[in-house]
């Protein structure tokens, strides 16, 4: 049979993150520091709701929008984190983890040839669903010597006027930068200028290690113009029950729900029950896993000063950047390399964008027993390559 498939999907490239994986779990004796998603099983109470709503035969699809009942969670976790008001009726909307809301509030968003300003090294997902929606993606290469925040100089020169959204990845992943409240306000000013809008994605707003995170809605004049994405993912290790949530304007609201509605009809039921139990009595879990990251970070942090491979200090996510620029390899083969005499995989910075090139990510979402090990292999690699 002779037939074409669609020419805008066959352009997208697949993720980067996950080759080296795939190598990893064949090969004996390998570490991986490459996944972005916690250790931690989801805390027991959470899963023993999901475990009670099945008992209870809660096995049917919720209203499109998602359980009210967490709708209205997550407007009380809205309010008491950030002071924002969302009305859980038409302003929220639970979706398949943060990677639907991006996807379906682009495709909600964008008119062909719409401009979307995209500052990297950031997650993979936002070129292909610009893409997908028929966008223009426009990137900002974010700059180590800012610690790879953007700053406003940079977001005007990337705006014209075909500009229609800026996605604002902070907490960052993979940099692990964040964007404090003196930051947002710079950004806001030129966004309320240029009248453009920001989809705002604070998947890891919990995992923050300078103060709390700090969402660019609550910053005035902003919620009218912000897409805010969160979810459960990161913050409460629920990486598989696959739930998010999208915050925003009711009209931009009311577009999104009719794609998700033909596209997915609801998020897991399940998950959603679990959920609610997670938003309304998980913060001292939060708590303690955060307080886990932290301490690898801060190892982590140590040791890349021990070996003198510099780093900037990450303040958010679980994940670190340093800088392998002094090796005269690129990211992918020092990574490739890495993997094959070492046997640790970690994640080459270009998978993330060009500007993540002399950059690795290593994510610190797994145990310090693993993460020693690694260290020291990390150690026996860079002390072979100084001494080449
Ligand atoms: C920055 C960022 N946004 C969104 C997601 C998607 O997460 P999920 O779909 O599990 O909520 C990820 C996952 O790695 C991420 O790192």
């Amino acid at each position: 049979m002779k037939y074409s498939l669609s020419k805008i999907v066959e352009s997208i490239e697949p993720s980067g993150i996950r080759k080296f994986f795939d190598i990893v779990s064949e090969m004996k004796d390998a570490i991986s520091l490459g996944v972005g998603e916690p250790d931690f099983d989801t805390p027991w109470h959470i899963r023993d709701e999901g475990i009670y709503a099945l008992e209870k035969g809660k096995t049917f699809y919720t209203s499109n929008a998602g359980l009210k009942e967490l709708r209205c969670e997550i407007g009380n976790y809205l309010k008491r984190t950030q002071n924002i008001t969302y009305n859980p009726m038409h302003e929220i909307l639970v979706t398949v983890g943060g990677s639907e809301a991006i996807d379906i509030g682009l495709r909600a968003i964008i008119n062909p040839g719409d401009e979307v300003i995209i500052p990297q090294p950031s997650y993979v997902s936002y070129v292909p669903c610009a893409v997908l929606a028929g966008a223009k993606p426009v990137i900002i290469d974010l700059k180590a010597e800012n610690d790879f925040r953007l700053t406003p100089q940079e977001l005007e020169s990337a705006i014209t006027d075909k500009t229609k959204v800026l996605i604002l990845p902070y907490p960052n992943n993979p940099t692990g930068a964040i964007m404090e409240k003196n930051d947002l306000e710079a950004i806001a000013k030129i966004i309320k200028e240029k009248d453009i809008l920001v989809m705002s994605d604070e998947i890891y707003s919990e995992l923050t290690y300078k103060g709390k995170h700090v969402s660019i809605a609550s910053i005035e004049g902003m919620q009218e113009r912000t897409l805010l994405i969160n979810g459960f993912s990161k913050s409460y290790a629920m990486t598989g029950w696959r739930l998010g949530y999208a915050c925003a304007p009711e009209p931009l609201i009311k577009q999104m729900t009719k794609i998700h509605q033909f596209a997915i009809m609801c998020a897991p039921t399940t998950s959603q029950y679990a959920a609610v139990e997670a938003i309304k009595n998980g913060d001292e879990d939060v708590e303690l896993m955060r307080r886990a990251y932290n301490q690898r970070r801060r190892f982590l942090l140590h040791e890349f000063k021990e070996m003198g491979l510099e780093c900037f200090e990450p303040y958010g996510a679980f994940y670190v950047f340093p800088c392998i620029k002094e090796f005269g390899m690129t990211s992918e083969e020092f990574a490739t390399k890495f993997l094959e005499e070492e046997k640790v995989a970690a994640v080459p910075g270009t998978a993330f964008g060009k500007s993540g090139e002399g950059y690795l990510r290593i994510s610190y979402a797994y145990s310090m027993d693993n993460l020693k090990i690694a260290l020291e292999r990390l150690k026996n690699f860079v002390n072979k390559l100084r001494a080449q």
